[in-house]
């Protein structure tokens, strides 16, 4: 026997200008084609076959298939020619090699040709399909991998159609609007639109789908199987085909409806402790002015005027809610300072002094323990202070100071010396203005004197008596 198995001859195919077509033909694939008859009997083989086998196609032809193929003098054990000319029928089979790990695809099926000794002719192609078989792996592990994460999440992920058909939701997404599986959700809301309670809500996701392609913890009113209403969080992004065209939505959604009940109690409790606050404030304002009738109305027109800067210094809400509620009682320590000494007409020795400049600290006293988000207490305690550390009772700098008491100081400044006072009558506005002019960026903040100067040259504020 050759090295090339038995030689036969009649295994050569009865139609020669049909064998140099196919001839052709095989030699144009890349993958390995040999033309076989039932015994194994090579009649054809391509160029890439001959390639592998490292010798000339003219070699091949006639030679025994497993001889040369595999270098064995019998059909190996399981050979899929031995099947198909058993069965009659196609057969196709990836088969591993032990060594290489490679993958091969072989295809066997008989063809209608004929060996010149009348033979049946079978076509039997083989591809190396590793490459295949590799990103087939990937993509099954990452959707096993994918698949799990989709059924075990705690929140609820979900894909639409463009026209917000729901193509496939997770069994918490089900769980999250009342439903015992994904399929009964899907039959009763077959549209997402539907699940939206309000519409403007739903209108105005819509409009923003039509501006951004990703919305980010978007919340909104959804209805749940038993009509309950909750709150949900959702996050998604368009879907894409690989030429660019919106092929729906994918995302995530969370039910926050604890969340946003915490919030409302939250925010109302808040109020009600602002109110309250408020109210104290403005009763705690009035017991100071009562004892101190001369600097009655003095509070509130402090606030007045600070509110006034702040806010043209744009101040954000809660720092004018601060700097109103802190200027409102920013006197508030005169209730220990003796009234006597608060109503003295004539000059204040320097002891008195002393005992009425103790009030900023003795504000800060009482206020401290208040708890506020703001610093309300600090502001009070500061509101005599000067930015060149002149002041009481700290001799604080400017960059050590709240700028609410800085607002306050320019503001207080200004009314102390427009007002009336038990040892002098009014100065007036004009003097009141030169003196945060002249000591501007010294003692007083520039940005909150300037402004303050900006409001009454302007005429935009004015001191209120009544
Ligand atoms: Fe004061």
């Amino acid at each position: 026997m050759s090295d090339i198995g038995k030689t036969d001859e009649l295994c050569r195919l009865d139609d020669d200008k049909a064998a140099a077509g196919i001839q052709k033909l095989i030699d144009a694939m890349p993958f390995y084609v040999i033309l076989v008859d039932e015994d194994h009997c090579i009649a054809l083989a391509n160029q890439a076959t001959a390639g592998v086998l490292g010798r000339d196609v003219r070699e091949i032809i006639g030679g025994y298939c497993p001889k040369i193929v595999h270098g064995l003098d019998h059909p190996f054990e399981g050979c899929p020619l031995e099947e198909v000319v058993a069965g009659g029928r196609a057969i196709s089979k990836e088969l591993q090699n032990a060594k290489t790990q490679a993958w091969m695809e072989s295809v066997i099926y008989p063809t209608s040709l004929k060996t010149v000794a009348g033979k049946r002719v079978y076509y039997h192609t083989v591809r190396d399909i590793t490459e295949e078989k590799r990103a087939q792996e990937a993509e099954r592990t990452s959707g096993a991998k994918y698949e799990s994460i989709f059924n075990s999440a705690s929140e609820g992920i979900f894909q639409t159609s463009v026209s917000g058909q729901i193509v496939t939701v997770n069994p918490a997404a089900a769980e999250m609007l009342g439903f015992a599986t994904p399929a009964e959700l899907i039959d009763s809301f077959p549209n997402i639109g539907e699940m939206y309670i309000h519409p403007a809500e739903k209108e105005e996701l819509s409009q923003l789908l039509q501006r951004q392609d990703v919305l980010v913890a978007y919340e909104v009113r959804m209805r749940r199987r038993d009509g309950e209403t909750i709150w949900v969080s959702l996050s998604f992004h368009r879907t894409r085909d690989a030429s660019g065209a919106i092929t729906g939505l994918e995302g995530m959604a969370v039910d926050v409806t604890a969340k946003k009940n915490a919030e409302a109690g939250l925010r109302e409790s808040l109020s009600r402790l602002e109110e309250s606050f408020s109210g104290l404030i403005g009763a705690l304002a009035r017991t100071v002015e009562r004892r101190d009738p001369y600097t009655a109305g003095h509070q509130r027109r402090v606030a007045t005027l600070a509110g006034a800067i702040a806010g043209k210094l744009g101040l954000p809400e809660e720092q004018l809610r601060a700097i109103d509620m802190a200027a409102t009682v920013h006197d508030i320590g005169k209730i220990y300072v003796p009234a006597e000494i608060l109503n003295k007409p004539g000059k204040l020795t320097e002891t008195e002094f002393d005992l009425i400049k103790a009030h900023s600290q003795a504000g800060f006293e009482i206020l401290r323990d208040i708890r506020f988000d703001q610093p309300i207490a600090a502001i009070v305690h500061q509101h005599h202070e000067r930015l060149d550390g002149s002041g009481y009772p700290q001799g604080l700098v400017g960059k050590d100071m709240e700028l609410g008491a800085k607002i306050i100081a320019v503001a207080d400044v200004v009314e102390a010396i427009t007002a009336h006072r038990p040892y002098r009558p009014g100065l007036g506005i004009d003097v009141a203005l030169d003196e945060i002019r002249q000591n501007r960026g010294r003692l007083y903040d520039a940005a909150a004197v300037d402004t303050c100067l900006a409001l009454f040259e302007a005429g935009e504020f004015v001191f209120d008596y009544s």
